[in-house]
């Protein structure tokens, strides 16, 4: 039976106004997510096309940046990540962090239903476990891993990032949602987050969503971006 002739033509205007209301936020919501994937699409393939030795050079032009960032020198404890997926190797980073004795960590998934992330701590002789996802995770003591607010600095991957500090990943939300209290906080802001990335991933307009947590600055090969003040 037809819907419209047995609710009589009151609810034929409700359905009407339901569709003004709610086609242009469909639209909305589609073209958004269009969006996402085709530059998730584009930039991934551009950077898994990149040669090791390439990636290693970007790796090495990063730490010459990094250097220059206020308080990279004098951190002491700093979240790092694995490369996947062509993202930029941190190995000079890292091996600088040993060198200097400050104290490197790695995400580790937290609980078995949840995308909030602790920190694993590790060194030279660190032994990995693959996680659920297979991506190595320290398998160090659980009294050697962090909450996120213990780490003064935060290195993060990401497939695309603008000139506001939006930072566009892989699509997991695992970033996301571990740091998600620092979107409640003006003061008390730790860690500093830090995305990493080649410059052929900035974007010129990313969208951002009320759960996105914003960058405190960019890293890239040749330069150090510090987002605009957002409102
Ligand atoms: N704090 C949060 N509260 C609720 N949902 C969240 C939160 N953080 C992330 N999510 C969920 O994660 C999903 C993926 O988020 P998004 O597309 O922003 O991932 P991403 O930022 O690209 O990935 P990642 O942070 O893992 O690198 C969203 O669809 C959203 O449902
Ligand atoms: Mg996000």
């Amino acid at each position: 039976m037809n819907r419209r002739v047995r609710g009589g033509p009151r609810s034929a205007a409700r359905a009407e106004n339901a569709y003004f209301i709610h086609y242009p936020i469909k639209t909305f919501v589609d073209k958004f997510l269009i969006t996402k994937k085709s530059i998730r699409q584009k930039i991934r393939a551009q950077r898994r096309q990149l040669t090791a030795i390439q990636r290693q050079s970007a790796g090495l032009e990063v730490l010459r940046q990094l250097r220059r960032l206020p308080g990279f020198l004098t951190c002491k404890k700093i979240g790092a990540y694995i490369a996947n997926d062509g993202e930029l190797p941190l190995d000079y980073v890292v091996d600088f962090f040993w060198e200097r004795k400050k104290n490197s960590y790695l995400p580790a998934l937290f609980g078995k239903n949840t995308r909030l992330m602790h920190f694993g701590h590790f060194s030279k002789n660190s032994q990995f476990t693959l996680n659920r996802y297979g991506i190595p995770e320290p398998s160090s003591h659980i009294r050697r891993q962090l909450k996120p607010q213990q780490l003064d600095l935060v290195l993060l991957p990401l497939v695309a990032f603008d000139a506001n500090g939006n930072r566009l990943g892989m699509g997991g939300g695992f970033y996301d949602k571990t740091f998600a209290y620092l979107r409640r906080r003006t003061n008390w802001r730790k860690p500093k987050l830090i995305g990493i990335a080649y410059d052929f991933q900035e974007a010129e307009h990313l969208p951002s969503e009320p759960w996105d947590v914003p960058l405190d600055y960019i890293v890239t090969q040749s330069r150090i971006i510090k987002p605009n003040i957002r409102s």
